[in-house]
């Protein structure tokens, strides 16, 4: 059987991250996920500037730099969870130049929600694993429980940034998911309840 080349669409805090890790483990894919890798690159000097000049704002890192992160990731990659990319039309065209999907899938959850899930949301600063400071508490407050690291907020987590990002998502990335809308090829699964519920409805569209 062919590898799976799934692709996650979500607003922030959807819970791609989550879900796009679980997928991975399940079926053997890799992550491709522009956040992480901008967010290991934020110091980087580009003709643009800085990665995390945008990302701490909320706005989106120019096309070029997260086309260049996409394709350097697709060549190594057979089966795929795509993670964050593509956030607007001209991206999306891109990707259809560079590889077909298997599944496109969009998480949907209220703005309410998004906000509660972002704000408290925590990471470990070691080993990037996520934890919420309600819905999934670390076993010992601020300490990782995969690596013992520092569980950190990110930058771009606090309330005015969240939503930005919310709105920028709505401008430039809402598209997309109407993009693959009209295609026929989207699906859409609930994002909300617990993470494991959220998995087993992904893992229905993925083996139905
Ligand atoms: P990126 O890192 O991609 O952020 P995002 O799209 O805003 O999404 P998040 O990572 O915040 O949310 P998520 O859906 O992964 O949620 P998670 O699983 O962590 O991008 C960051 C920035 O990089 C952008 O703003 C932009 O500047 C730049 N960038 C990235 N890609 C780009 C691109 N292609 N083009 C241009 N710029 C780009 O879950 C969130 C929280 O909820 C966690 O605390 C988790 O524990 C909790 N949670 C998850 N699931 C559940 C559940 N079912 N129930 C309760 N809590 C849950
Ligand atoms: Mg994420
Ligand atoms: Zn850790």
């Amino acid at each position: 059987m062919a590898d799976h080349r799934i692709l996650l669409l979500g607003p922030p805090g959807a819970g791609k991250g989550t879900q796009a890790t679980r997928l991975t483990a399940e079926y053997d894919l890799d992550h491709i996920t522009t956040g992480d890798a901008l967010r290991q690159n934020k110091e980087m000097e580009t003709e643009y500037g800085t990665p995390g000049e945008y990302m701490d704002a909320g706005e989106l890192v120019p096309d070029p730099v997260v086309n260049e992160i996409v394709v350097a990731a697709l060549e190594d990659a057979d089966g795929f969870v795509l993670d964050g990319y593509p956030r607007n039309l001209d991206q999306a065209e891109f990707l259809s130049e560079e590889t077909d999907l298997d599944h496109v899938v969009f998480l949907d959850v209220p703005e309410d929600v998004l906000v509660e899930r972002l704000t408290g949301r925590r990471v470990c600063d070691d080993c990037g694993a996520t934890y919420h400071v309600e819905f999934d508490r670390p076993e010992e407050a601020g300490v990782c429980d995969e690596c013992g690291g520092e569980l950190v907020q990110r930058e771009d987590d606090t309330e005015d940034t969240v939503r930005e990002r919310l709105r920028v998502y709505r401008e430039n990335t809402e598209p997309v998911v109407e993009h693959y809308r009209e295609e026929g090829t989207l699906v859409e699964v609930s994002g909300e309840g617990a993470p494991d519920d959220v998995f087993e409805r992904l893992r229905d569209v993925i083996e139905g």
